[in-house]
């Protein structure tokens, strides 16, 4: 489906986490010990340099508006920035425990199968209301967004 241009980098970041996911998910699989402790340092440096930001963005400049102007679909953005929660969780939990392999092995597995349901839920849910419900000057602040 064409996206809009103004969330056009989001939904190329949305291309990065589904390839990540997938990467993951076979690491934790069939990966050796040594590939799934180097699968950790992926995601953990994936996430403190691009995902934190992507999510920020999608909070600041996109579920921010649904709970101040379209309350009626809050309930996606509610889920989805729950996820997001789930997901920090998760990575402050892999980056600061030190789990024995086999755990690792479940929690990147745990952590891939939530990135690629969230980011298809945000592909083809969000994106298609937003789309249809933001404003031109709000589509055009996603665009623009600038993080702190
Ligand atoms: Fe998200
Ligand atoms: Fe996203």
């Amino acid at each position: 489906m064409q996206r809009c241009e103004q969330l056009q980098d989001l939904s190329r970041e949305h291309h990065h986490s589904l390839k990540m996911a997938k990467d993951l998910a076979n690491l934790a699989k069939k990966g050796s010990d040594d590939e799934v402790r180097q699968g950790v340092k992926k995601l953990t440096d994936y996430y403190d340099n691009e995902l934190e930001k992507h999510f920020q963005h999608e909070e600041q400049v996109i579920f921010s508006l649904f709970f101040k102007h379209y309350r009626e679909y809050m309930q996606i953005a509610t889920l989805l920035l729950k996820e997001h929660g789930a997901m920090r969780a998760l990575i402050h939990r892999i980056k600061t425990q030190q789990p024995e392999l086999e755990e690792l092995k479940k929690e990147l597995a745990d952590f891939a199968l939530m990135l690629k349901d969230h980011t298809r839920m945000e592909e083809r849910t969000l994106f298609p209301l937003v789309e249809s419900i933001f404003t031109k000057e709000q589509l055009e602040a996603v665009l623009h967004f600038e993080p702190f």
